[in-house]
């Protein structure tokens, strides 16, 4: 897919993989709308794209809401008049046992990281196939979503339905020419460990959170190694991308796993 001349929106383009994502865009000579929580982290990364000579468009959204995200859609459209690209990026995180996740823990995460995604289908999808050109939706999940690990089971229940979401929406808009990747990263280096400074007030719990966010195995990337991942994955019209070699060892454990499964069963 020709990226030139196109719009892009990322949602969280204001940090870590966001930010990144956002920047490779306006490299390539993308328009880009960026959405996130964080008016001041967005109008850094807004002034970066125009010093680059592209367009920026930066729009305050929860992506929890719909309203807030159909309202986004309305700014791109009036500002760009197209979406070719679509990264559904923003994201948080809590750690600690399942047993110990308040009903709140539940509603910030799986609001952020699987009803942002689909509030962002929601919004954005309709538009995309009417205006048929070839287009692209990227979906950050994680390796979270592929691989379960102690301490992160609100985190790991969301990212897996972005998984599964994605491997379905892929079939689904095959007819349409639009392409769907899931990025699956294990760590980088980003600010994602400091998630708590995006919950909104309703959603806090009355204590701090007991739990030290999970050591992740493997090494931390930069964002940008992995937003040139995703570019690479989208002129290719790749499903899965994958940015750690370090993530095969134990996604073949887990298949193993599950053949061990069927083949006990049988004996
Ligand atoms: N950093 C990692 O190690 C890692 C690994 C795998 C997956 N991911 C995923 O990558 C994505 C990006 O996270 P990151 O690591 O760049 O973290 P980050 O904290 O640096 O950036 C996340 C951005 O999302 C924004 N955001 C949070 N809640 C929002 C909301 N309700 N509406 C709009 N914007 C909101 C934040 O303000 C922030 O700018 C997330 O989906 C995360 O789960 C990160």
């Amino acid at each position: 897919m020709e990226l030139k001349g196109r719009t892009a929106v990322v949602t969280g383009g204001g940090s870590g993989i966001g930010r990144a994502l956002a920047l490779a865009f306006a490299r390539e000579g993308m328009q880009v709308a960026l959405a996130d929580l964080d008016e001041a982290a967005m109008a850094e990364v807004a002034g970066a794209i125009r010093g680059q000579g592209s367009e920026a468009l930066a729009v305050r959204t929860d992506v929890a809401e719909l309203g807030s995200v159909q309202a986004l859609a309305d700014r791109v459209w009036a500002a760009f008049g197209r979406v070719h690209v679509l990264c559904n990026n923003a994201g948080v995180s809590t750690w600690g046992g399942i047993e110990t996740a308040t009903h709140r823990d539940w509603q910030w995460v799986l609001g952020v990281n699987l009803w942002g995604v689909i509030h962002g289908l929601e919004a954005f999808l309709p538009r995309m196939i009417a205006q048929k050109e070839p287009a692209h939706v990227v979906n950050t999940a994680s390796m979270a979503g592929l691989i379960a690990s102690q301490g992160l089971g609100v985190y790991n229940t969301s990212k897996y339905a972005v998984v599964g979401l994605s491997e379905t929406l892929a079939k689904d808009l095959r007819p349409y020419g639009i392409g769907v990747s899931v990025l699956c990263p294990m760590g980088v280096s980003t600010r994602i460990r400091t998630s708590e400074r995006n919950r909104p007030p309703g959603l806090r719990n009355p204590t701090a959170p007991a739990a030290e966010p999970v050591e992740l195995i493997g090494r931390s990337l930069e964002p940008e190694a992995v937003a040139g991942m995703v570019l690479d994955a989208i002129r290719g019209n790749r499903l899965y991308v994958i940015t750690h070699d370090e993530g095969l060892e134990p996604l073949r454990r887990r298949f193993q796993r599950m053949e061990r499964a069927i083949v006990e069963r049988k004996r």
